[in-house]
């Protein structure tokens, strides 16, 4: 059994370019021989998966919203992530409680102490191996996301917001810099790869 599974997660505002990541960067480890599940949150599992469609699209407070998260983030840890984790398989995820930490505290304005008390309650004992947090500016982040889709109820928050949600990203990152890797937004596709298999190849420091 092999014993150097890793937690990898991908995170950024809206529009910052991750999800073109997330399948590509899985294969990369693929390659490497490694064993790998590709999952989301909000979401990765039945229930979980349900939460997100209420959290993505209908009106509810900040609380209700954060609980959500939470609730969605116990299942998928208690049914994918942990067991993944535990039998050798990396799991790579595309965002994980930092999205809390920058949406419901930065971009909501709830108290970073009460999304602390829930992350201790629901993952006391566990963090991402790594983070690549995808950084860019909330006004380009805008033109992409306008560009590609209709917006969910995120999506659709004003450049204000998601300046709030990068910035508590960013203070987040200060706080673990040994978990974050910073990657420019404004890069080009490959760049940003290169990027991420430099990081890989220097897995063993994660
Ligand atoms: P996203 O990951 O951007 O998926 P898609 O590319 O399909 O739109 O959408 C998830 C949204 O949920 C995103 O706007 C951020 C939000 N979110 C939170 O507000 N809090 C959380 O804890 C998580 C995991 C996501």
């Amino acid at each position: 059994m092999t014993r150097d599974a890793r937690f990898v997660t991908f995170e950024g505002i809206d529009g910052a370019g991750k999800s073109s990541h997330v399948e590509w960067f899985a294969e990369r480890v693929r390659e490497r021989g490694h064993r790998v599940t590709v999952t989301r949150e909000p979401g990765g599992t039945e229930l979980a998966e349900a939460i997100r469609d209420w959290v993505l699209n209908r009106p509810m407070s900040m609380r209700v919203e954060a609980l959500l998260v939470f609730a969605a983030r116990q299942d998928h840890l208690d049914r994918l992530i942990r067991p993944a984790l535990a039998d050798g398989t990396w799991v790579v995820c595309d965002r994980f409680t930092d999205s809390t930490v920058a949406y419901q505290g930065g971009g909501r304005g709830m108290p970073l102490e009460d999304i602390a008390l829930l992350e201790r309650w629901v993952h006391p004992d566990l963090q991402p191996d790594r983070t690549y947090l995808f950084d860019l500016d909330p006004e380009t982040a805008a033109r992409r996301r306008q560009a590609v889709r209709e917006a969910d109820r995120f999506e659709s928050e004003a450049v204000a917001f998601f300046q709030r949600v990068r910035d508590a990203y960013l203070a987040r990152a200060a706080e673990a810099p040994a978990r974050f890797v910073r990657l420019d937004g404004l890069l080009p596709i490959e760049a940003i790869r290169t990027r991420l298999v430099a990081d890989l190849s220097s897995s063993t420091n994660f």
